[in-house]
């Protein structure tokens, strides 16, 4: 049984202010982004179910194949604090406004949405920001449930063949 599973609950409270401070941290991690070749650089910040927040900039690399988003350092900074439920997360590209997740990093957010509930995606719109949900950016995703719900059917075929056996 999964212990990490977020009861609606649970969930910390999205209001105006916490959005806002999300965008804020978003936009001041965009101006650390490691961009020589394309220029383009973005932040992200992510809320974890504790209301603790990861931010992150895209690092560039010379392989460019190697780059890494802004939206996966700052996941990757909550994994490794601990926190596997991310319930928010503001993406700021200061040249160009609503710049959305690109969809690799769309499949990793995904994979950390909690379990009760779909992930706030904060756009920087150059306002006060635009909130969108995950599950508009990536409809009907594979993601852990999928996998989960082999290996129930899995156990349930085999107490089946127990049944039948015993
Ligand atoms: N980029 C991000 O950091 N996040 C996205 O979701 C879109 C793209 C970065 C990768 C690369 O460094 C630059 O933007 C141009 O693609």
């Amino acid at each position: 049984m999964r212990t990490d599973t977020l009861e609606p609950q649970d969930i910390p409270a999205l209001d105006d202010d916490v959005l806002a401070e999300l965008l804020t941290r978003a936009r001041a991690a965009a101006a650390h982004a490691y961009v020589p070749y394309s220029h383009f650089p973005v932040g992200a910040a992510a809320l974890s179910s504790h209301g603790s927040i990861y931010a992150g900039c895209n690092i560039e690399n010379a392989s460019y194949g190697l780059t890494i988003c802004a939206e996966r350092a700052a996941v990757s900074s909550a994994i490794s604090a601990g926190h596997r439920q991310i319930v928010a997360i503001a993406v700021s590209a200061p040249k160009v406004p609503l710049t959305t997740p690109c969809g690799a990093c769309r499949q990793v957010l995904n994979e950390f949405r909690p379990d009760a509930s779909d992930m706030v995606i904060v756009l920087d719109d150059h306002d006060s920001g635009h909130s969108v949900w995950l599950d508009d950016l990536l409809p009907q995703a594979f993601g852990p449930r999928n996998l989960h719900k082999a290996v129930e059917r899995e156990m349930s075929s085999l107490q089946q063949q127990d049944d039948h056996v015993g």
